[in-house]
């Protein structure tokens, strides 16, 4: 089954949480198959058998003086085993650079952790959006057999929260180019997923698109009927 990370972004409370892990406790599911990424001090109530557990952020130094932060380290102590890197939100609204953003894949990779590296394109960069999505691939990835790990996750910055998507042409013409790049320049035969308005409504035109290793989730996974939907499509 292909991955379905699930990331709640800064969503809900504690009593609202609560009730999500309980029910996220009935899916039954293939293992493995879904991440849950929940904002930080939500990470230890995720203890669930039939899913993993990712953060949406890391802190780019390893330990140490740095308030406010979360390390990897961290992270791993709390059974997370994914983390989102280079989300759209924070290269855009927190001004993250491309080198903290490599900073931050290394440091998941040196312990053992899976970097999810968002890419994607703004609706004023479309007519360079293959440049875009090459220079956020460049820069964090290497010849090396570690990076090998490293999920990317296609996510048109204009599709996020819009209820708006590429046509299905444009997302499988994207994912392959992605995929032929880094395996062209890299030899890596990386996972690819894509996120931005995946829906009940939409997922089983999106899941016959050929290539897409998975789904990063916003919004949907928030509102667990709908979550549901999502995976009894994807479990079909
Ligand atoms: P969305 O968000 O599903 O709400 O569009 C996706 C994301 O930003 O990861």
């Amino acid at each position: 089954m292909k991955l379905i990370v699930s990331n709640h972004k800064m969503n809900l409370t504690l009593e609202e949480i609560k009730d999500y892990v309980e029910e996220i406790e009935s899916l039954s599911l293939v293992k493995n198959a879904l991440v849950f990424c929940p904002s930080f001090p939500y990470l230890p109530y995720f203890q669930g058998k039939n899913y993993s557990l990712g953060s949406q952020n890391v802190a780019d130094q390893k330990m140490g003086a740095l308030t406010g932060e979360v390390s990897v380290e961290q992270l791993k102590s709390l059974g997370v085993s994914y983390v989102i890197v280079g989300h759209s939100e924070r290269r855009k609204i927190l001004k993250e650079s491309l080198e903290t953003i490599q900073r931050k894949t290394d440091l998941c990779l040196e312990s053992e952790i899976i970097p999810i590296l968002c890419i994607g394109e703004s609706l004023d960069e479309q007519s360079v959006k293959e440049e875009i999505l090459k220079k956020e691939i460049d820069s964090v990835l290497k010849s090396e057999k570690k990076y090998e790990k490293v999920i990317i996750a296609y996510e048109p910055i204009w599709a996020i929260g819009t209820g708006i998507t590429p046509t299905e042409e444009e997302i499988k013409q994207t994912i392959q180019k992605i995929k032929s790049h880094v395996k062209e320049r890299y030899s890596i035969n990386c996972k690819v997923l894509y996120g931005g308005s995946v829906t009940p409504e939409n997922i089983e035109q999106l899941d016959k698109i050929e290539w897409i290793d998975g789904y990063l989730i916003g919004g949907t996974s928030l509102d667990i009927p709908k979550l549901k939907e999502v995976i009894k499509v994807l479990e079909a």
